[in-house]
Formats: structure tokens, sequence, C-alpha cells
């Protein structure tokens, strides 16, 4: 018998899944939006996520589903819960990573550290929320955000009319999110992995660069954390994951404050980008620790193999020709940095791929991956 997991999603998070499963045994499929995406090594279906039937037969296939992504609906994720597929992370879980009013509700409700918010339904109520906060404010979109697109800093009530329009034409209708704008040091993320039967297992904390609100660079683990901030930031992680029944991967973004605190920015369900440096630096890597988590596998060592690991993300290329055409030169430079591509053509800031360097000497490590990354730039 071979275990059987099927992704839903052809992203580049599904693609990475496959060389784990195919070094131990596990059979892939994937369910993708279209022909040609980055798991087209193991997409065996093509289809459309928000269809019930397509993703219901796609189901028979494998022994459990699980996510290249977050957007699958809540009704499509039911049916496949009431069909007796075994969903990982199941939809009561992942409600909270589909919508951040939700995600906000329940942390609080959890005791979780995070940034003052509310939810406001027109220009008075984020004037009123702005005046409460100093004059300015983080507004977001609850769902269908990523990359920073549906983020905006505001510092007056008019300046979220657009998006206001917007939710009133939506058939949900609804309220947008505003927060705090949080006076942060730092980003960072912690990752967890949970099975169904209860093991939790934490990576370290990593630190997080985003540049136009896109994940840039990531160093496992963060360097210079104060005090006792890693412990918590892991107490949150581990919080977070059996509070809300999370299985498989978890990442939460936090912000490290300049006064020493640590806040939830927001939750990913998945293997995440902040996790890519696990890959080459730790014994495990969160793509076989998801494969073994949604499984209900005994989980990986999260340890890393050496003291520091740099992630340096592949943002854009040489759009003519493809990355492959400097893969020599980068080789041959840099022999002792991993590559990692994503079969996408490159565009102006898309991500198509990242390298990781690990070492114990952090500013070689950090040069060496830049040094690398910067190859692939147009
Ligand atoms: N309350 C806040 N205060 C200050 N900065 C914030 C706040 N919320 C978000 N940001 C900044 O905006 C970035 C994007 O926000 P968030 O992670 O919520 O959006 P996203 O588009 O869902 O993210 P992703 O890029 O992870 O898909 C954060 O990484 C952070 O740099
Ligand atoms: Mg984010």
């Amino acid at each position: 018998m071979t275990l059987r997991v099927g992704v839903v999603g052809g992203g580049q998070l599904a693609r990475m899944m496959i060389a784990p499963a195919v070094e131990i045994g596990i059979e892939l499929s994937v369910l993708a939006e279209q022909k040609g995406m980055s798991a087209k090594l193991a997409a065996s279906a093509v289809g459309d996520y928000h269809d019930e039937q397509t993703v219901l037969e796609f189901a028979k296939s494998v022994d459990v589903v699980t996510f290249d992504h977050e957007h699958v609906p809540q009704p499509v994720l039911r049916a496949l819960v009431e069909a007796g597929v075994a969903v990982h992370p199941g939809p009561d879980a992942l409600q909270y990573a589909q919508d951040k009013l939700a995600m906000r509700a329940k942390l609080d409700e959890l005791g979780m550290p995070q940034p003052d918010w509310a939810a406001v339904s027109d220009a008075q109520g984020l004037q009123a929320f702005l005046d409460d906060h100093g004059g300015r404010a983080v507004i977001k979109t609850p769902r269908g955000g990523y990359d920073g697109k549906g983020v905006r800093v505001v510092s007056s009530g008019t300046e979220a009319e657009d998006w206001f329009a917007a939710l009133a034409e939506d058939a949900r209708g609804g309220e947008l999110l505003v927060e705090e704008l949080v006076d942060f040091r730092r980003e960072l993320s912690q990752q967890v992995a949970r099975r169904p039967s209860g093991e939790v297992r934490a990576y370290p904390v990593v630190e997080t660069v985003q540049r136009d609100g896109v994940c840039a660079e990531v160093i496992a683990p963060a360097p210079h954390l104060n005090g006792r901030l890693a412990e918590v930031a892991e107490q949150v992680g581990s919080g977070i994951a059996e509070g809300l029944g999370v299985t498989g991967m978890l990442a939460v973004e936090l912000f490290e404050t300049t006064d020493d605190r640590i806040l939830v920015n927001e939750l990913a369900m998945r293997p995440h980008n902040s996790g890519h440096w696990s890959q080459d630096g730790a014994v495990t890597s969160q793509f076989e620790q998801h494969l073994r988590a949604v499984l209900d596998l005994p989980l990986g060592d999260p340890a890393p193999r050496q003291h520091w690991a740099v992630m340096v993300n592949i943002l854009g290329g040489p759009t003519e020709e493809g990355l492959d055409v400097r893969f020599a030169e980068v080789m041959a430079e840099h022999p002792d940095v991993k590559i990692h591509t994503y079969g996408k053509d490159p565009r102006p800031g898309r991500k198509v791929g990242h390298v990781n360097a690990v070492g114990d000497d952090l500013d070689d490590v950090v040069y060496d991956a830049r040094a690398a990354a910067a190859f692939f730039a147009d």
C-alpha cells in the first residue's frame, strides 16, 4: 500500500512537496488550476477548486487532501469532510487563515498577543479608530490579500472609500479590519507542525525581511533575540496550533516591537516562504514535515543542521530567457549555495525561486546567499 496525498493548488509550495514525497515514497497528486503550473510534475488533475464536484472527484484518488493555498471555499471544504475525506488542515482551522477578522477575534479569545484592532464598516468607524490610535492605522481586506495587496496605511477615515465601496458590492457585504500601526523593530515568523493526533514540533523562530510588501530574505534562527522572545514566540506558535486545531504546517507571522513584545500579524496553514531555509538548513524540511503531519506520521526533527541558514528570494529575473541561462555562472561561483526555482516565467517582482546558504558565520552566509541570488537579477 502506498500513502497518497492530494494537494489542491499547483503553485510552488505544492511543487516543493514533490521531492520529499518521492524520497519517502509517498504518492503525491496535485489538482492544478491550469496546465503547466509550478507543480506540473505531480499534476494529476487540472480543474477549478471552487467547484465541489471537481474537488470531490480529485479526493477519490488520495488518502488525505491538503493545500498549496488557503483559498478553497468553506462549502467545498465542508463537502469533502461530509464525504468522509481526511482534510488537513480542516475547515474549522482553515477559516482563521482565510479571514483576518475571524482570526483576530479568535486570537483574542485565546489570549494571544496582537495589535489593537477593530472591524469597521464605514469612514466614521475608521476615523474613530484613528482618533484613538494616534491618527495612523493599517487597514486590511479580511479576505483574499497576499504579498501586501489588501494592506494600506491610512491617516484619515476617507482613505478607505474605494475598499468600503468594493465590500458593499460584494455579496457578503461586510467590514474591513483596522489595526494599530505597530512600531516594530523587525518581523519574525514562527513555524510549527501539528499532527491530527496531537504531536506538535516547533522550528526555530526566524527573521523575515519584506520589501514592497513581499518577503525578500529570511535568516534562521532570528539573530540577537532579546530575553525570552524566542520562548514566547514558540509558545504563541504552539498555542495557536493547538487552540485552532491546525494540522500540517502553521506559520505565525510576528512583529517584534521596539519595546520587546511579540505580536501576531497573521497566520498561514501550509508551508510558508519563511520556512524555505529548512530545505537545506534543517534536519526536516517544512515540506517533508507537512507531508508527515497531514498523514499523521511521527514528525521529524526541526532543528537546524548548521548555525545559520539564509534564504534570499529570486524576484523577477531574465524575462526573455528564463532563470536557467544563469545556472552555470551561479553554480560556478557559489558551489555551496542551493538553488530552488519554481518553473515560472520571470516577470518584474514575481517570486520565481530562492537560494539557500548555510554555515557558521552569519556575515558569510548572508553574503553568499545575496550574491548568488543577484546573479538572477535582470
Ligand atoms: N498592524 C501593522 N502595523 C505595521 N505594519 C503592518 C501591520 N500589518 C501589516 N503590516 C505590514 O504589512 C505587511 C503585509 O501585511 P499582512 O501580512 O497582513 O498582509 P498579506 O498581504 O496577507 O501578507 P503576505 O505578504 O504574507 O501574503 C506585513 O508584513 C508588515 O510589514
Ligand atoms: Mg503576511
